[in-house]
């Protein structure tokens, strides 16, 4: 049987780890955190303030790769948080691995800077929203996977990301 590992995408503050963790937990599948593969350089850097360059997230975007390649070798269906924000770095994720659908979670500008303005003990400082923003390139419909919008209760974003799985 083919395995599924859905990478749930979107800018900082659009809810990927609050959907992907319960996502996993209803499914049974394995969870990872993707902002737990950055080195320790880039996390100080995104503290502080400071955009990722694509340099930076070259080796992060690799060691999530890899770890999509173990599951799949291990026939685990599994689901990744990673802001995944330009089309060649889900390239790099899902290249060599046919598991890959992508969950574009989207939500107002609005609804995300107030989530980022409450939300506690986070590195990533909502100031960063608007290069997160000038960075990102939706996912386009040729790509695997879908998007939905993330404005609902949690757990109605849930229900669609099952929904549209099982169709
Ligand atoms: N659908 C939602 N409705 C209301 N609040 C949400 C929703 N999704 C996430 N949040 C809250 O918004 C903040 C950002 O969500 P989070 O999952 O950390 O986003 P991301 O992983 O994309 O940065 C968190 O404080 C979270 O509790
Ligand atoms: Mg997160």
């Amino acid at each position: 049987m083919p395995t599924v590992t859905l990478v749930v995408m979107g800018v900082s503050g659009s809810g990927k780890t609050t959907v992907a963790q319960r996502v996993a937990e209803r499914l049974g599948w394995v969870f990872a955190e993707g902002d737990d593969f950055h080195p320790a350089a880039n996390v100080a850097k995104m503290h502080a303030g400071h955009p990722l360059t694509d340099e930076d997230r070259w080796p992060w975007l690799r060691a999530l790769a890899d770890w999509i390649g173990v599951r799949e070798a291990a026939g685990e269906n599994a689901v990744l948080t990673c802001s995944a924000l330009k089309r060649s770095y889900r390239a790099l994720l899902d290249s060599g691995h046919p598991s890959v659908r992508f969950v574009h979670i989207t939500a107002s500008e609005e609804t995300i800077r107030r989530r980022l303005e409450q939300r506690q003990g986070h590195y990533m400082p909502a100031s960063l929203l608007d290069s997160q923003l000038a960075t990102l390139e939706p996912l386009q419909p040729d790509e695997p996977g879908f998007t939905l919008p993330g404005d609902g209760e949690p757990d109605d974003v849930v229900d669609d990301v099952v929904r549209r799985l099982d169709a």
